[in-house]
């Protein structure tokens, strides 16, 4: 059995677009009223451009297709996330179980818990392929269960090492600032911190702001790295994926 991954452009939501953009075009053709139509043919190649994207951008991602993307991303995500002898890690937000499994892997000295919530919008992701996925990885130092990122269920200071990758920028309505804060509440004193997101301003506020803020609080080597200048993706990579303003929060607490 190999480990699937699943995909950050699922499959179901380019079917589901394809088959609105065709009826859209159906719609289009047998409708008499001319202004309708013609805006009904507008929304029929709004729907086919995004299709051919998602296409393109599934084959991006896949882990199975040539490029790898989110393989390399989580790959090198897992590579900032080092857990002390015995130790424990928080994956937020950890989808199909990809990073969860792979800062394990790296870490067969600690354990790693993946939280997720595991709604209709990655309907693929769900906590038994996680399980499956760790088990066809051969790695037995993950847990998985589902989980709020906006209100964990742990008590301060529980985790040795938090990270994250992708998530944050999909719960609307948040304040992403506090957010990431409710992820350092579970983390120990001195414990380590990798979160990557698309943290642009129009997102997550002034961010160099919020790590100055941190190292005033005490926390140490707290830093910003841009994923997007070739580390993880090219610079034009990030702007086709809609991957933009990527970047790694780094720090100790
Ligand atoms: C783009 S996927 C990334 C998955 C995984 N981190 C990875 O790198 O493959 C975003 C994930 O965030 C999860 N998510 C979104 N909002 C969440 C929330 N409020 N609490 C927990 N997970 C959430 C989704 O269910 C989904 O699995």
């Amino acid at each position: 059995m190999k480990a699937d991954y699943k995909n950050w452009v699922p499959n179901g939501m380019i079917y589901g677009l394809g088959a609105a953009a065709a009826g859209l075009a159906g719609a289009a053709c047998v409708i008499k009223n001319k202004p309708i139509s013609a805006l009904l043919t507008v929304g029929a190649f709004g729907c086919g451009a995004f299709t051919a994207w998602c296409i393109y951008a599934n084959d991006q991602f896949s882990y199975t297709g040539k490029r790898k993307l989110s393989r390399q991303i989580v790959e090198g995500v897992a590579d900032y996330v080092t857990l002390p002898e015995g130790g424990v890690g928080l994956d937020v937000g950890c989808g199909s179980g990809a990073l969860t499994i792979a800062c394990a892997k790296r870490n067969p000295q600690g354990s790693m818990v993946g939280i997720d919530r595991w709604g209709p919008e990655y309907a693929s992701f769900s906590k038994e392929l996680c399980e499956s996925n760790a088990q066809a990885e051969g790695v037995s130092n993950v847990s998985f269960q589902k989980g709020d990122a906006c209100k964990l269920d742990f008590p301060d200071e529980t985790f040795d090492v938090v990270t994250s990758n992708y998530v944050y920028h999909n719960i609307t309505g948040k304040n992403k600032q506090a957010l990431l804060r409710e992820t350092l509440r579970v983390l120990k004193k001195g414990g380590t911190f990798a979160i990557h997101d698309m943290m642009e301003p129009a997102r997550y506020g002034d961010m160099e702001a919020f790590v100055e803020a941190l190292k005033a609080e005490g926390y140490e080597d707290v830093r910003l790295v841009s994923t997007t200048n070739g580390v993880f993706m090219t610079p034009g990579e990030a702007k086709v994926m809609f991957l933009s303003g990527s970047t790694l929060l780094l720090g100790r607490k």
